[in-house]
Protein backbone atom coordinates (compact mmCIF):
# COMPACT_ATOMS: atom_id res chain seq x y z
CA UNK A 1 0.00 0.00 0.00
CA UNK A 2 1.31 3.71 -1.01
CA UNK A 3 3.23 5.07 2.39
CA UNK A 4 0.57 7.93 2.21
CA UNK A 5 -2.46 5.85 3.02
CA UNK A 6 -1.71 6.44 7.01
CA UNK A 7 -5.59 6.71 8.10
CA UNK A 8 -9.22 5.79 6.94
CA UNK A 9 -9.36 9.62 5.58
CA UNK A 10 -7.12 9.03 3.69
CA UNK A 11 -8.59 5.82 2.25
CA UNK A 12 -11.45 7.67 1.85
CA UNK A 13 -9.93 10.74 -0.30
CA UNK A 14 -8.01 8.27 -2.41
CA UNK A 15 -10.98 6.00 -2.97
CA UNK A 16 -13.25 9.23 -4.14
CA UNK A 17 -10.53 10.21 -6.85
CA UNK A 18 -11.15 6.22 -8.51
CA UNK A 19 -14.47 5.97 -7.92
CA UNK A 20 -17.22 6.95 -10.66
CA UNK A 21 -19.61 10.06 -9.18
CA UNK A 22 -22.33 7.57 -8.89
CA UNK A 23 -20.73 5.05 -7.07
CA UNK A 24 -18.72 7.69 -4.88
CA UNK A 25 -21.89 9.17 -4.15
CA UNK A 26 -24.02 6.13 -3.34
CA UNK A 27 -21.69 4.94 -1.07
CA UNK A 28 -20.86 8.02 0.89
CA UNK A 29 -24.32 9.68 1.30
CA UNK A 30 -26.38 9.71 4.62
CA UNK A 31 -29.88 10.77 4.02
CA UNK A 32 -31.91 13.95 3.74
CA UNK A 33 -29.51 16.64 5.00
CA UNK A 34 -26.79 14.11 5.97
CA UNK A 35 -26.89 15.45 9.47
CA UNK A 36 -26.27 12.53 11.31
CA UNK A 37 -23.12 11.62 9.26
CA UNK A 38 -21.21 14.22 10.95
CA UNK A 39 -23.27 13.73 14.50
CA UNK A 40 -22.09 9.91 14.61
CA UNK A 41 -18.63 11.05 14.22
CA UNK A 42 -19.04 14.17 16.67
CA UNK A 43 -20.18 11.94 19.39
CA UNK A 44 -17.29 9.34 19.59
CA UNK A 45 -15.01 12.35 19.73
CA UNK A 46 -16.91 14.00 22.55
CA UNK A 47 -16.25 10.38 24.44
CA UNK A 48 -13.48 10.92 26.62
CA UNK A 49 -11.38 7.77 28.31
CA UNK A 50 -9.79 7.54 31.82
CA UNK A 51 -6.49 5.81 30.73
CA UNK A 52 -4.80 3.60 33.23
CA UNK A 53 -1.06 4.41 33.96
CA UNK A 54 1.80 1.44 34.92
CA UNK A 55 0.34 -1.20 33.51
CA UNK A 56 2.45 -4.06 32.17
CA UNK A 57 0.83 -3.15 28.04
CA UNK A 58 4.73 -4.64 27.02
CA UNK A 59 2.04 -7.64 25.10
CA UNK A 60 -1.50 -6.64 25.04
CA UNK A 61 -4.37 -9.52 23.30
CA UNK A 62 -7.25 -7.44 21.45
CA UNK A 63 -8.84 -10.30 20.63
CA UNK A 64 -12.10 -11.12 22.42
CA UNK A 65 -15.17 -13.64 21.80
CA UNK A 66 -18.73 -12.57 20.26
CA UNK A 67 -21.43 -15.04 19.87
CA UNK A 68 -18.66 -18.07 20.47
CA UNK A 69 -16.74 -16.30 17.48
CA UNK A 70 -13.15 -15.73 17.91
CA UNK A 71 -12.40 -12.14 16.45
CA UNK A 72 -8.75 -11.27 16.59
CA UNK A 73 -10.00 -7.72 17.79
CA UNK A 74 -13.40 -6.45 18.26
CA UNK A 75 -14.62 -5.68 14.28
CA UNK A 76 -16.75 -7.19 11.80
CA UNK A 77 -17.36 -6.17 8.58
CA UNK A 78 -21.16 -4.46 8.36
CA UNK A 79 -23.29 -5.85 5.47
CA UNK A 80 -23.20 -3.47 2.77
CA UNK A 81 -24.73 -3.68 -0.77
CA UNK A 82 -23.20 -3.77 -4.11
CA UNK A 83 -19.72 -3.61 -3.54
CA UNK A 84 -19.07 -4.38 -7.29
CA UNK A 85 -19.62 -0.80 -7.63
CA UNK A 86 -15.94 -0.40 -5.43
CA UNK A 87 -14.23 -3.12 -7.43
CA UNK A 88 -14.49 -5.64 -10.30
CA UNK A 89 -14.23 -8.47 -7.21
CA UNK A 90 -16.23 -6.74 -4.97
CA UNK A 91 -17.82 -9.57 -2.23
CA UNK A 92 -15.53 -12.00 -2.97
CA UNK A 93 -12.57 -9.59 -2.21
CA UNK A 94 -13.95 -8.43 1.04
CA UNK A 95 -14.84 -11.99 2.16
CA UNK A 96 -10.98 -13.03 1.55
CA UNK A 97 -9.03 -10.04 2.62
CA UNK A 98 -11.67 -10.97 5.60
CA UNK A 99 -10.72 -14.12 5.94
CA UNK A 100 -6.57 -13.56 5.68
CA UNK A 101 -7.16 -11.39 8.63
CA UNK A 102 -9.84 -13.60 10.86
CA UNK A 103 -12.33 -10.92 10.77
CA UNK A 104 -16.01 -12.23 10.31
CA UNK A 105 -18.30 -10.27 7.76
CA UNK A 106 -21.81 -9.89 7.28
CA UNK A 107 -22.85 -10.19 3.51
CA UNK A 108 -26.02 -8.11 2.65
CA UNK A 109 -29.13 -9.72 0.88
CA UNK A 110 -27.83 -6.85 -1.83
CA UNK A 111 -25.05 -8.18 -2.51
CA UNK A 112 -23.38 -8.51 -6.07
CA UNK A 113 -22.36 -11.38 -5.79
CA UNK A 114 -24.16 -14.52 -4.57
CA UNK A 115 -24.49 -16.11 -0.83
CA UNK A 116 -23.56 -19.33 -2.27
CA UNK A 117 -20.61 -17.83 -4.10
CA UNK A 118 -19.28 -15.77 -1.12
CA UNK A 119 -19.49 -18.71 1.44
CA UNK A 120 -17.23 -20.63 -0.71
CA UNK A 121 -14.45 -18.60 0.77
CA UNK A 122 -13.31 -19.95 4.17
CA UNK A 123 -13.59 -17.75 7.51
CA UNK A 124 -16.96 -17.25 9.37
CA UNK A 125 -19.89 -15.32 8.24
CA UNK A 126 -22.92 -14.11 9.24
CA UNK A 127 -26.13 -13.36 6.76
CA UNK A 128 -28.22 -9.88 7.10
CA UNK A 129 -31.69 -10.53 5.74
CA UNK A 130 -34.19 -7.85 4.17
CA UNK A 131 -38.05 -9.01 4.66
CA UNK A 132 -39.10 -9.26 1.62
CA UNK A 133 -43.27 -8.63 1.04
CA UNK A 134 -43.01 -11.70 -0.49
CA UNK A 135 -42.15 -14.02 2.56
CA UNK A 136 -41.36 -17.10 0.42
CA UNK A 137 -38.57 -14.90 -1.00
CA UNK A 138 -37.70 -13.95 2.53
CA UNK A 139 -38.16 -17.66 3.62
CA UNK A 140 -35.52 -19.34 1.03
CA UNK A 141 -32.86 -16.27 1.91
CA UNK A 142 -32.98 -17.74 5.07
CA UNK A 143 -32.87 -21.70 4.28
CA UNK A 144 -30.40 -20.80 1.28
CA UNK A 145 -28.25 -18.88 4.13
CA UNK A 146 -28.52 -21.71 6.46
CA UNK A 147 -27.79 -24.13 3.68
CA UNK A 148 -24.42 -22.10 2.85
CA UNK A 149 -22.78 -22.57 6.25
CA UNK A 150 -23.74 -18.63 7.70
CA UNK A 151 -23.42 -18.90 11.52
CA UNK A 152 -26.09 -16.09 12.27
CA UNK A 153 -28.78 -13.93 10.98
CA UNK A 154 -28.69 -10.06 11.15
CA UNK A 155 -32.48 -8.87 10.90
CA UNK A 156 -32.23 -5.15 9.62
CA UNK A 157 -34.69 -3.11 11.33
CA UNK A 158 -34.15 0.03 10.44
CA UNK A 159 -35.20 0.22 6.57
CA UNK A 160 -39.11 -0.26 6.52
CA UNK A 161 -38.45 1.89 3.76
CA UNK A 162 -35.55 3.14 2.25
CA UNK A 163 -33.95 6.88 3.51
CA UNK A 164 -33.99 9.69 1.07
CA UNK A 165 -30.43 9.82 -0.53
CA UNK A 166 -30.59 13.06 -2.23
CA UNK A 167 -27.59 12.68 -4.48
CA UNK A 168 -28.85 8.89 -5.50
CA UNK A 169 -31.85 10.89 -6.89
CA UNK A 170 -30.08 13.65 -8.82
CA UNK A 171 -28.14 10.98 -10.63
CA UNK A 172 -30.88 8.23 -11.15
CA UNK A 173 -28.92 5.38 -9.43
CA UNK A 174 -28.77 2.30 -10.87
CA UNK A 175 -26.85 -0.82 -10.65
CA UNK A 176 -24.45 -0.67 -14.26
CA UNK A 177 -25.53 -3.37 -17.09
CA UNK A 178 -24.23 -6.74 -15.99
CA UNK A 179 -24.11 -6.22 -12.61
CA UNK A 180 -27.20 -7.72 -10.38
CA UNK A 181 -28.38 -8.39 -7.12
CA UNK A 182 -27.11 -12.37 -7.32
CA UNK A 183 -29.39 -13.01 -4.20
CA UNK A 184 -32.36 -11.59 -5.39
CA UNK A 185 -31.98 -12.39 -9.61
CA UNK A 186 -33.45 -15.68 -8.74
CA UNK A 187 -36.82 -13.91 -7.97
CA UNK A 188 -36.92 -11.30 -9.75
CA UNK A 189 -39.39 -9.35 -11.97
CA UNK A 190 -39.31 -6.99 -14.28
CA UNK A 191 -39.64 -3.72 -12.32
CA UNK A 192 -42.45 -1.31 -13.04
CA UNK A 193 -42.00 2.12 -11.52
CA UNK A 194 -41.74 5.66 -13.32
CA UNK A 195 -38.30 5.19 -14.36
CA UNK A 196 -36.77 8.02 -12.80
CA UNK A 197 -34.86 9.00 -9.91
CA UNK A 198 -33.12 5.90 -7.86
CA UNK A 199 -33.66 2.93 -8.81
CA UNK A 200 -32.96 1.48 -5.12
CA UNK A 201 -36.18 3.67 -3.44
CA UNK A 202 -38.26 1.84 -5.91
CA UNK A 203 -36.91 -1.54 -5.56
CA UNK A 204 -37.81 -0.72 -1.61
CA UNK A 205 -40.91 0.32 -2.09
CA UNK A 206 -42.43 -2.52 -4.18
CA UNK A 207 -40.00 -4.85 -2.38
CA UNK A 208 -39.05 -4.51 0.93
CA UNK A 209 -41.65 -4.97 3.84
CA UNK A 210 -42.69 -1.93 5.57
CA UNK A 211 -45.12 -4.07 7.78
CA UNK A 212 -42.22 -5.54 9.48
CA UNK A 213 -42.92 -6.00 13.46
CA UNK A 214 -42.00 -7.82 16.39
CA UNK A 215 -44.31 -10.95 15.74
CA UNK A 216 -42.72 -11.33 12.20
CA UNK A 217 -39.27 -12.13 14.20
CA UNK A 218 -41.17 -14.40 15.92
CA UNK A 219 -42.07 -16.05 12.49
CA UNK A 220 -38.33 -15.67 11.49
CA UNK A 221 -37.06 -17.76 14.70
CA UNK A 222 -39.45 -20.41 13.64
CA UNK A 223 -37.24 -20.62 10.62
CA UNK A 224 -34.26 -20.99 11.59
CA UNK A 225 -31.61 -22.62 14.26
CA UNK A 226 -29.58 -19.55 13.27
CA UNK A 227 -28.78 -16.87 16.22
CA UNK A 228 -30.58 -13.59 15.40
CA UNK A 229 -28.74 -10.41 15.79
CA UNK A 230 -31.48 -6.84 15.38
CA UNK A 231 -29.73 -4.24 13.45
CA UNK A 232 -30.86 -0.54 13.95
CA UNK A 233 -31.95 -1.03 17.55
CA UNK A 234 -31.32 2.47 19.26
CA UNK A 235 -33.92 2.64 22.00
CA UNK A 236 -33.49 0.79 25.45
CA UNK A 237 -37.17 -0.30 25.37
CA UNK A 238 -36.66 -2.06 21.29
CA UNK A 239 -33.58 -3.40 23.29
CA UNK A 240 -35.83 -5.37 25.87
CA UNK A 241 -37.80 -6.31 23.24
CA UNK A 242 -35.05 -7.58 21.44
CA UNK A 243 -34.24 -9.66 24.72
CA UNK A 244 -37.54 -11.15 25.09
CA UNK A 245 -37.70 -12.07 21.94
CA UNK A 246 -35.24 -14.13 21.83
CA UNK A 247 -32.47 -12.38 20.06
CA UNK A 248 -28.93 -13.25 20.47
CA UNK A 249 -27.87 -10.17 19.61
CA UNK A 250 -28.92 -6.44 18.87
CA UNK A 251 -26.86 -3.52 16.89
CA UNK A 252 -26.72 -0.07 17.91
CA UNK A 253 -26.95 1.43 14.71
CA UNK A 254 -28.32 4.00 12.22
CA UNK A 255 -27.56 2.62 8.69
CA UNK A 256 -24.43 4.99 8.88
CA UNK A 257 -26.96 7.65 8.57
CA UNK A 258 -28.76 6.58 5.84
CA UNK A 259 -32.26 6.43 7.18
CA UNK A 260 -33.41 8.50 9.73
CA UNK A 261 -31.21 11.68 9.81
CA UNK A 262 -32.82 12.86 12.43
CA UNK A 263 -31.87 9.42 14.65
CA UNK A 264 -29.46 9.84 17.76
CA UNK A 265 -25.35 9.15 16.80
CA UNK A 266 -24.62 5.69 17.82
CA UNK A 267 -21.82 6.84 20.14
CA UNK A 268 -24.90 8.05 22.62
CA UNK A 269 -27.41 5.71 22.25
CA UNK A 270 -25.03 2.52 23.21
CA UNK A 271 -24.67 3.65 26.92
CA UNK A 272 -28.68 3.49 27.07
CA UNK A 273 -28.76 0.29 25.49
CA UNK A 274 -26.16 -1.86 26.77
CA UNK A 275 -27.41 -0.79 30.21
CA UNK A 276 -31.10 -2.42 29.56
CA UNK A 277 -29.54 -5.54 28.26
CA UNK A 278 -27.16 -5.92 31.11
CA UNK A 279 -25.17 -8.47 29.50
CA UNK A 280 -28.12 -11.16 28.30
CA UNK A 281 -27.50 -10.38 24.76
CA UNK A 282 -24.41 -9.14 22.86
CA UNK A 283 -24.28 -5.69 21.69
CA UNK A 284 -22.77 -4.46 18.81
CA UNK A 285 -22.19 -0.96 17.14
CA UNK A 286 -21.32 0.74 14.55
CA UNK A 287 -21.29 4.23 11.95
CA UNK A 288 -18.48 6.41 11.95
CA UNK A 289 -15.98 4.11 13.75
CA UNK A 290 -12.05 5.11 12.28
CA UNK A 291 -9.93 5.15 14.93
CA UNK A 292 -8.52 2.26 17.23
CA UNK A 293 -9.79 5.16 20.02
CA UNK A 294 -13.06 4.60 18.37
CA UNK A 295 -13.48 0.72 18.94
CA UNK A 296 -11.93 1.43 22.59
CA UNK A 297 -14.68 4.22 22.95
CA UNK A 298 -17.46 1.61 21.80
CA UNK A 299 -16.23 -1.28 24.30
CA UNK A 300 -16.37 1.55 27.37
CA UNK A 301 -19.94 2.75 26.56
CA UNK A 302 -20.69 -1.27 26.69
CA UNK A 303 -20.31 -2.82 23.08
CA UNK A 304 -18.70 -6.25 22.83
CA UNK A 305 -17.47 -5.35 19.45
CA UNK A 306 -18.23 -2.90 16.26
CA UNK A 307 -18.99 -3.09 13.07
CA UNK A 308 -16.72 -1.92 10.11
CA UNK A 309 -19.08 -0.13 7.31
CA UNK A 310 -17.72 2.58 4.60
CA UNK A 311 -13.80 1.94 5.32
CA UNK A 312 -14.16 -0.90 4.00
CA UNK A 313 -15.04 0.11 0.68
CA UNK A 314 -12.74 2.73 0.34
CA UNK A 315 -9.91 -0.11 0.43
CA UNK A 316 -11.77 -1.94 -1.95
CA UNK A 317 -12.07 0.87 -4.45
CA UNK A 318 -7.88 1.36 -4.06
CA UNK A 319 -6.85 -1.56 -4.08
CA UNK A 320 -9.57 -4.85 -4.01
CA UNK A 321 -8.80 -7.43 -1.64
CA UNK A 322 -5.07 -5.94 -0.73
CA UNK A 323 -6.65 -2.42 -0.17
CA UNK A 324 -9.21 -4.17 2.45
CA UNK A 325 -7.09 -6.43 4.05
CA UNK A 326 -4.44 -3.28 4.65
CA UNK A 327 -7.64 -1.19 5.85
CA UNK A 328 -8.09 -4.04 8.21
CA UNK A 329 -4.36 -4.13 9.03
CA UNK A 330 -5.04 -0.25 10.28
CA UNK A 331 -7.47 -1.00 12.50
CA UNK A 332 -6.16 -3.66 14.35
CA UNK A 333 -2.86 -1.81 14.76
CA UNK A 334 -4.35 1.16 15.58
CA UNK A 335 -6.85 -0.76 18.49
CA UNK A 336 -3.39 -2.60 20.16
CA UNK A 337 -2.02 0.69 20.14
CA UNK A 338 -5.18 2.75 21.68
CA UNK A 339 -5.07 -0.32 24.69
CA UNK A 340 -1.52 0.34 25.15
CA UNK A 341 -2.20 4.00 25.72
CA UNK A 342 -5.10 3.26 28.13
CA UNK A 343 -3.70 0.65 30.04
CA UNK A 344 -5.60 -2.33 28.91
CA UNK A 345 -3.95 -5.69 28.65
CA UNK A 346 -7.10 -7.76 27.96
CA UNK A 347 -10.17 -6.28 26.14
CA UNK A 348 -12.23 -7.38 29.06
CA UNK A 349 -10.25 -4.00 30.77
CA UNK A 350 -11.53 -1.79 28.16
CA UNK A 351 -15.26 -1.69 30.41
CA UNK A 352 -13.42 0.89 33.00
CA UNK A 353 -12.53 3.54 30.47
CA UNK A 354 -14.80 5.65 30.52
C1 LIG B 1 -22.98 1.62 0.66
C2 LIG B 1 -23.67 1.07 1.86
C3 LIG B 1 -24.54 -0.01 1.72
C4 LIG B 1 -25.17 -0.56 2.82
N1 LIG B 1 -25.98 -1.65 2.65
C5 LIG B 1 -26.55 -2.21 3.74
C6 LIG B 1 -27.32 -3.40 3.60
O1 LIG B 1 -27.47 -3.95 2.51
N2 LIG B 1 -27.91 -3.89 4.72
C7 LIG B 1 -27.75 -3.32 5.96
O2 LIG B 1 -28.29 -3.82 6.95
N3 LIG B 1 -26.99 -2.22 6.13
C8 LIG B 1 -26.39 -1.66 5.05
N4 LIG B 1 -25.60 -0.55 5.22
C9 LIG B 1 -25.34 -0.02 6.58
C10 LIG B 1 -24.07 -0.67 7.18
O3 LIG B 1 -24.30 -2.02 7.48
C11 LIG B 1 -23.63 0.02 8.49
O4 LIG B 1 -24.71 0.06 9.39
C12 LIG B 1 -23.07 1.43 8.30
O5 LIG B 1 -22.46 1.58 7.03
C13 LIG B 1 -22.07 1.74 9.38
O6 LIG B 1 -21.58 3.03 9.27
P1 LIG B 1 -20.14 3.42 8.60
O7 LIG B 1 -20.29 3.22 7.14
O8 LIG B 1 -20.00 4.85 8.98
O9 LIG B 1 -19.08 2.53 9.23
C14 LIG B 1 -24.95 0.01 4.12
C15 LIG B 1 -24.09 1.10 4.25
C16 LIG B 1 -23.44 1.61 3.15
C17 LIG B 1 -22.49 2.75 3.34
Amino acid sequence: MPKALLTIADYRKAARKILPRMAWDYFRSGSDGQTLLARNRAAWDAIELRPCVMVDVSTVDPSTTVLGLKLPFPALIAPMAYQKLAHKDGELAVARAAAACGVPCVVSTMATTSLEDIAQVPGPKWFQLYCHKDRAITEDLIHRAEAAGYTALVVTADAPVLGRRIADERNGFELPKGMTRENLARYERPMGGSGSGSHLSELFRTRQDAALNWRDLDWIRSLTRLPILLKGVLRPDDARRAVEAGCAGVIVSNHGGRQCDAAIATARALPEVAAEVGGKIAVLADGAIEWGNDILRALALGADAVLIGRPVLWGLAVAGRAGVKAVLDLYREDFTRAMQLCGCARVADARGLA
